[in-house]
Formats: structure tokens, sequence, C-alpha cells
């Protein structure tokens, strides 16, 4: 595989985003697949070890990194700041010895919300940091105020100024003081954000309420081979024993498990035998508790690896997202691909962002019976869907309308594929090797 340096200027983002969005999927649907898949690394932990990266001053080997427009921008985030990249197929070197500026640029920290997360290690590292508001997305308004008020609670003085946020260290050590912060909510970005900058804050930060994803739990992982004290990650209190310096390492991210639910629900809707390989089963059980409660049979083959069975027929359930271990909010959109050719109504209540049923209506063009009343939606089965052309509005909805693309009977066309691009490591490529009938086509 071939060595690329990831510089600021790089315009492979630009150029991937300006392919994806010029061209479209094009989807002959109603065929099942078969075969195995292999999961890439989970982009949510690829994302923020990127930034937490940026805590040593030596070299950082990560493993498993995806393929993904999302991990371009943070490498361009990254590089902007100085750090240097390398990155040779899925293995990503990044040496944060030189950070030499403490300011994030803005057209980049707006194009990828999970770059303001860096500002707990900028923060940590250099005493000073000015990270422009990620703003809202095509899933809510999502405010970055509990990340602010952790990080003052740590000592910090922080000011939002013409959309930036300025944030310092005051003192003569500029170094953070450990302090003990309760979240209102169970945040996986602001427990991640608070978590970087206390390991190198002076005593000991408690993080109460903290969010339990298994990405949590990875960051610290990779926190705690890079020298950090870290213990509870994966619990509602994590507590973290400042130190003050970082010393390279070498780690191996976690699967996806959103992609490796996505394939589950893949097999599910073309009621199709597939084996996933290189997955976590643990991290799937609300995913795997649900498609046994429709009628899917997901065995757990050996310790990585999961199969599911086609199903007789799919029954109607109900969902509500939650904070892990709840279901999670980014498998709701392909959930709701599969309940509208389950037997029944279903209801789907989400509950951790405030405008996530966007992909309802283009499922409807595709034939789907649902109608969205505030954060609930109402899903009665219907027996078959019809292809057409669709809009993927984010990345899991673009997820949702492959899925039901891949059931319809006939020909769908799915725009807006910089959404899909952002998240998912070839997903097209990978179903085509499973046997779907998917292709990536220019826009006429
Ligand atoms: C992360 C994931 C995203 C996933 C989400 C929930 C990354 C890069 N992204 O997003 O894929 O869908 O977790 O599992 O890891 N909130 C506030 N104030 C804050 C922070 C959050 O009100 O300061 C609210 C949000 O608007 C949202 C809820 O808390 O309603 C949960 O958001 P959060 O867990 O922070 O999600 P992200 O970390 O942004």
């Amino acid at each position: 595989m071939e060595d690329k340096r990831i510089s600021p200027s790089s315009s492979l983002v630009d150029a991937k985003s300006s392919v994806a969005d010029s061209s479209v999927l094009q989807i002959r649907g109603g065929h099942s697949l078969q075969g195995h898949v292999r999961i890439s690394g989970a982009k949510n932990s690829a994302l923020v070890i990127m930034a937490g990266a940026l805590l040593c001053s030596g070299d950082c080997r990560i493993h498993n990194v995806p393929s993904l427009a999302d991990v371009e921008k943070m490498g361009r985030v990254l590089s902007a700041l100085g750090v240097n990249l390398q990155q040779s197929g899925s293995v990503l070197d990044v040496n944060a010895s030189q950070i030499t500026t403490s300011k994030a640029p803005y057209e980049l920290v707006t194009q990828l919300r999970a770059s303001f997360f860096a500002i707990g290690p900028i923060l940590a590292r250099l005493g000073v940091a000015q990270m422009p508001l990620p703003g809202g997305c095509a899933i809510g308004a999502r405010p970055v105020d509990l990340h602010v008020r952790g990080l003052q609670a740590m000592g910090a003085e922080v000011q939002v100024e013409h959309g930036i946020c300025n944030a310092y260290v005051p003192g003569h050590s500029r170094r953070l003081q450990g302090a003990k912060i309760y979240l209102d909510i169970a945040s996986v970005g602001a427990t991640e954000t608070l978590m970087m900058a206390a390991t190198l804050a002076e005593g000991e930060t408690i993080i109460e309420n903290a969010a339990r994803e298994p990405e949590v739990v990875d960051l610290a992982n990779f926190c705690i081979a890079m020298g950090a004290k870290i213990q509870g990650a994966g619990t509602s209190t994590i507590t973290i024993e400042g130190v003050p310096e970082l010393h390279s390492t070498e780690y191996t991210i976690i699967p996806d498990r959103i992609e490796a639910g996505t394939f589950l629900v893949a097999g599910a809707i073309t009621r199709s035998e597939l084996t996933l390989i290189e997955v976590v089963p643990d991290h799937l059980l609300p995913v795997i508790a649900k498609l046994r409660d429709i009628g899917v049979t997901v065995l757990e083959e050996a310790p990585h690896s999961l199969r599911v069975l086609p199903a007789d027929s799919l029954k109607a359930t109900d969902i509500e997202t939650l904070p892990y271990p709840g279901f999670p909010t980014d498998m709701q959109a392909p959930f709701m691909a599969l309940l509208t050719l389950s037997e029944g109504d279903s209801l789907i209540n989400e509950s951790v962002f405030e405008n996530r049923l966007r992909h309802a209506s283009e499922l409807n063009r595709l034939g789907a019976d649902i109608r969205v009343k505030g954060n609930a939606a109402f899903v009665r089965g219907v027996p078959m869907l019809s292809g057409a052309p669709v809009l993927a509005t984010d990345l899991r909805a673009a997820a949702a309308l492959v899925l039901a693309g891949l059931a319809a009977e006939g020909k769908t066309i799915i725009q807006g594929l910089h959404h899909l691009d952002r998240g998912y490591d070839q997903l097209d490529v990978k179903l085509q090797q499973l046997g779907a009938n998917i292709e990536r086509l220019p826009s006429s």
C-alpha cells in the first residue's frame, strides 16, 4: 500500500466529496446476499484517538484506521495544527511533537464536529486553544456546552466570541487542575474531551454520569497505552489521575459496531446468510437483541465472528434510542428500513437527537408506510418496497436507503453519497462482494 502524507492543504477530501456528490448509487434490489464480510475499524474511535494523539509529544502508530472521508478530514485538522501524519493502508503514524498553532481552522472544524473534541488535548498540551464552534448538523443542534463547562471546572477560562471558543489556562504552570465533574447528559464527546484533558492535568479528575460507549473505552485504553492513569472507563464514573506527560505507543482500534450492525440488518432485510468477521459481539448486544425480537437468527460463531441467518418472517417491534448500553441512535435509521418490511406496527422513539428521522420520508418514496410525529416514527409494515430515486440526508440515513434499496424490487438511485462516504469504509464495494447488484455511477 502506498504511503501518503496528509497535509492541511490536501485536496483529497474535497476531491472525494465532490466525486461522491457527482455520483449516485444504483441498486437493483430483491436479491439475496451471501458470504463473509470483514468489519473495518470504528469511525468514532479513530476520530477521537487521532485527537488523543495530540496529547503525546512522541510517535503514535494507530492500526485498523478505516478509510473514510471523516478520518481524512480529521487528519487535515491535525496537520493544520502542525502535526505530522503518515498513512499506509490502515496504519496511521501521528507525531505531535510540534504543535505549531493552538487555533484550528474554521472551514475544517465546521465540516467535522468530532474535530472540536481536540480542544481538550490542545488545551492540556499548550494551555491555550482556539476552536471554532462546530455548529449544528443534519441531525440536530448539537451544542458543546458540556465540553465547555467541564473545561471551566478544570480551571480553564473559556469565552465564545465570533463563533470561536477561546480557552486558556491561567497561572504559571498552565496546567489544567483536576476536578469533580458531573455531566447533565452522558455525552460521548464531552466525556472524551474531558477525559483527554484530564490525562495531563494536575491532580485527580472524576467524571460522573460519563458515557459508557465502547469508543470511550477504546480512547481510554489508547491513553493508558501512552501512560495515562485512567480507571472506570465503560462505567458511569471515570477517574483520571493526571500525569506530566504521555509517551509513544502503538495501538489497534476496535471494530466498528455500527458498520457491523448495518451488515447484520443487510442480512436480515435481504433474507440472507452472512458471516461478519472481526466484530466484538458484546458491543452489539442491544442490536442483536432487537434483531432476535424481529425474528432474525444471529449466531455467535467464533469470539470475533457473527452469523445472520435468513428469517422466515420479520415481526414488528418497538425501539427507543438511548446512550450505551441502550439501543444506539446510529442504528435507528437502518432498523427503520428493516421495520418497513416487518409484519405489524412498530414505534420508533429517537430520544438522543432531535432531528434524526428525516430518512422516513425518503423510505416512504420506496413504498414504506411511516408517519413521523415529533421524535416518534410509526412504521406500518408493508409486503414489499419498490425502487425509486431517493436522497440521503445524513450518514445513517444513507445507510438506511442502501438497505431498503437492497430489498426493494427494481432500481433505486441514491443521491447524497458524501454522507455515506463520511462513515462507511467502502460499503458499496463490500456489498458487491456479497453479491449485491450495486454500482456507483456518475450522476446524469
Ligand atoms: C457521538 C458520535 C455519534 C453518535 C453519538 C451518540 C462521535 C464522533 N460521534 O456524537 O456518531 O450518534 O455520539 O451516540 O463519536 N449534548 C449537549 N451538550 C453537549 C454535548 C452533547 O446537549 O455539550 C447533547 C447532544 O445534542 C445530543 C446528546 O447530548 O442530544 C448526545 O450527544 P453526544 O453523546 O455528545 O454525541 P456526540 O459525541 O456528538
